[in-house]
């Protein structure tokens, strides 16, 4: 298969024989990739982050603060995440929503812990190209739909933070976490 990509190549104008060469190196790489597998399986299993490694990189918050209507920012393994109480009617609003409607359906329960739908955990990074959007900050813009709003290119989220305008493929991303007591959430 490779070396039918070096036959592929066209050769036409200065450019090519740089491109030729790297067809001829992906060839030879690939080859050398094929070799290599036995030795690359243990090696990965080797990379794996340890169990201690991957406790040290969950982050607990304290939520006792936080207000319905408001929300934090924290960082999760050096990436804003987004801690939220909704209101009452931030929940009718996200639960009134039919699923149709939605590019990347998702109930606010599914994205919610049982019991607990006024706690909506995200990251806050937007699914189009990763800017940080509006919205827990106190005062921030939150979108023509109550929720979060990217000013890179005009994403919104609702108040489940789900993707419902702009260029954003994705709902913002709920991470693992789970309540540790009333007021204590561990992510991660
Ligand atoms: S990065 Fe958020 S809309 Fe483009």
């Amino acid at each position: 298969m490779a070396e039918q990509a070096v036959t592929d190549t066209p050769v036409t104008d200065a450019g090519d024989g740089v491109r030729r060469r790297d067809f001829i190196n992906i060839a030879a790489v690939s080859a050398a990739g094929i070799g290599g597998l036995a030795t690359l399986v243990p090696l990965i299993s080797q990379m794996a982050p340890s169990a201690d490694v991957l406790a040290a990189s969950s982050t607990e918050i304290d939520i006792s603060a936080i207000k319905p209507g408001q929300a934090i920012k924290a960082e999760f393994r050096k990436q804003p995440v987004f801690v939220r109480n909704l209101t009452p009617k931030e929940i009718a609003e996200a639960e009134k929503v039919p699923l149709s409607e939605l590019r990347d359906p998702q109930t606010l329960a599914e994205r919610t812990k049982e019991g607990k739908l006024n706690w909506l955990i995200t990251m806050g990074v937007c699914t189009h190209l990763g800017c940080v959007p509006l919205g827990a900050g106190e005062g921030e813009v939150k979108g023509d739909f109550g929720g979060y709003f990217c000013p890179c290119h005009g994403s919104s989220y609702d108040t489940a933070a789900r993707i419902r305008k702009g260029p954003a493929p994705l709902n913002l991303e709920v991470p693992e976490f789970e309540f540790t007591s009333d007021t204590v959430v561990k992510i991660g």
